[in-house]
Parts: C-alpha cells; structure tokens; sequence
C-alpha cells in the first residue's frame, strides 16, 4: 500500500519538475509514518486519510517551490540536527567545513562568539563540540533567534546564550573572546536577483544581500572584531567565491596578521581566516 503511495508521490514531484523526486518523496513519505511510529495504524499499512491529506499538503508545497528543508522542518548540520523553517537561512553544508576550520583554530580554552547566526547553526555546533566553552551569538532578527535559542533548548546546551543586535554591538562591552566566526550576509544586490526563486522567494533576503559588492557585513566584522578578539585569536568568515583577494587586502589593513584565504570542497574561496596580532 505504501508502495503505491510513494509511486504517487514521486510522480506528483516529477510532474511539477523537482530534480530529485524519488528521494525527496521518500524522505516526505518517511517522515509522516516515523512520526506516527508505535501508533496504531491502518491494518492494510497505508495512512490514515490525515496522513494521506498532510503528505499531499506537503507535496503541493514542495511543488510550488518552498524549500524541502523547511517542510520536513528540520536539517543535519554538523554534529547537530536543527530546527528550521520560514525566518530563518537554511544552513548550508560549505559552513559545516567553517565549523571544522573554526575548531582546528580554537586554542582549547576562552570565549567563542558566532556573529550572524541564524539557526544557531555554527554557535551551536562549537558548543557541542566544546562543552567547557561559553559561546556566545548575535543576530539582528528576532525571527532567527526564536529558532536559534528553540535549537539550543531542544539539545539542552547550557554553554550557549543569544543577544539580538547588530554584530557584536549586543555583547557585553568587558567579554573578549579566543574565536570569533561568522556567516554573514555576502551576497550583492545585483547578484541576489540572480538567484534561484526557491531561495528568493522563501529565505529572508536579510540573511543574504549585503552592500558594498557583498562585503559590507564582512568588513565591518573585520574592524568590530579587532577590539574583541584576545591577542593571538581567530577571527573565521564565511565569504563569497569572488571575495578572497580584495577581504585579504581588507583584513590586512585591519591590523590581522596570518590572513589566508581558505577553499571549498569545489576548490572555491570560501572561508577568510585572520589573526590577532599576539
Ligand atoms: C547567511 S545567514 C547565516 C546564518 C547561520 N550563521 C548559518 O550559517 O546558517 C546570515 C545571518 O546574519 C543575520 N544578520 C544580517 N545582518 C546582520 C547584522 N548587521 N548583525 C547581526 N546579524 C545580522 C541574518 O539575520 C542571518 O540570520
């Protein structure tokens, strides 16, 4: 019986032209009848005419171009699974490697401050992976954060607190930190018309646009960061594949030393990586 309905479902996906209909109309499938697990069940093992008319919502969605992240509701993102949805940017799998270089840079003791987080994604990843630091988060929306903070609820991190606000503004004026991080906005106007409509038309353009050739986000870090940064520590960015040269010069200019621009697993420059002089 299910199998007749995943058929139905993948031809549905199909028809309104989803690349990849078979699995996603799987893991839709997957998730309706993992939710009522240990329930009782129809006796001939389909769904119940709920689960029949939810599945087809949720289909209808997918096929009108919402993302398929935020109708399961949720994404695996490093060490953690977050909560997401409509408010929040889905995160991506390119800042999980940001996550790994941000551990590999972190001394093993002090602060840790993610700018610009979302979901919580990076902030509560280095949390997880480093129990005995405090981390602490900024985001300008308070739409973002309600996710962030219902993320480090549900994974009962004590070790995480969030501040609403711009950059580092929010946070208490004595805290200085072994690692900064950030995702920010990069993406330039003219380049954000460009993008497809699944993300324009569903992610909130505040999580992507920024000024100055996608930059402006990313410089003003770069000098925020240099009076909160202790001596000898990181400050770790996510930036845009055309960006390294010209953040490279910028950091420099900052006063950073060991600035080095590191690539994707495409081979795309996409992390900046920059030291507070000891
Ligand atoms: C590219 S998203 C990254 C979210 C998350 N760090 C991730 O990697 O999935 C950028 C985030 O920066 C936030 N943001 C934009 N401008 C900001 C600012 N001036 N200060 C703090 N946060 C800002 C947006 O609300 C958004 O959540």
């Amino acid at each position: 019986m299910t199998a007749s309905i995943l058929a139905e479902a993948i031809r549905t996906l199909q028809d309104g032209g989803i690349a990849n209909a078979r699995q996603e109309a799987r893991w839709l499938l997957n998730q309706i009848l993992e939710a009522s697990a240990g329930q009782s069940r129809r006796s001939d093992d389909g769904l119940t005419p709920e689960q029949e008319e939810l599945l087809r919502s949720r289909l209808n969605r997918r096929v009108a171009g919402e993302p398929l992240q935020y109708i399961m509701g949720n994404v695996d993102f490093h060490c953690v699974q977050l909560d997401i949805g409509p408010g929040v940017l889905i995160p991506r799998p390119e800042t999980e490697q940001l996550v790994e270089i941000a551990i590999g840079l972190y001394p093993g003791d002090g602060e840790i401050c993610d700018a610009c987080t979302g979901s919580g994604a990076i902030a509560i990843a280095l949390a997880k992976t480093f129990p005995q630091a405090k981390v602490t988060a900024t985001d300008i929306s308070a739409r973002a954060l309600a996710w962030a903070r219902q993320n480090a609820s549900r994974l009962q991190l004590a070790n995480v607190a969030f501040h609403q606000g711009d950059l580092l503004a929010p946070i208490p004026p004595a805290a200085r930190f072994a690692l900064i991080t950030a995702n920010p906005p990069y993406i330039a106007p003219d380049e954000y018309t460009r993008l497809d409509s699944t993300i324009k038309d569903h992610e909130p353009p505040e999580a992507l646009i920024a000024h100055d050739h996608g930059q402006a986000i990313i410089k003003r870090l770069a000098c925020d960061a240099r009076t909160r940064l202790n001596p000898g520590a990181w400050l770790v960015c996510e930036i845009g594949d055309t960006q390294g040269p010209p953040l490279k010069e910028h950091f420099r200019r900052q006063g950073y030393q060991n600035v080095d621009i590191r690539r994707d697993f495409a081979g795309r420059d996409r992390f900046a990586i920059a030291q507070q002089p000891a």
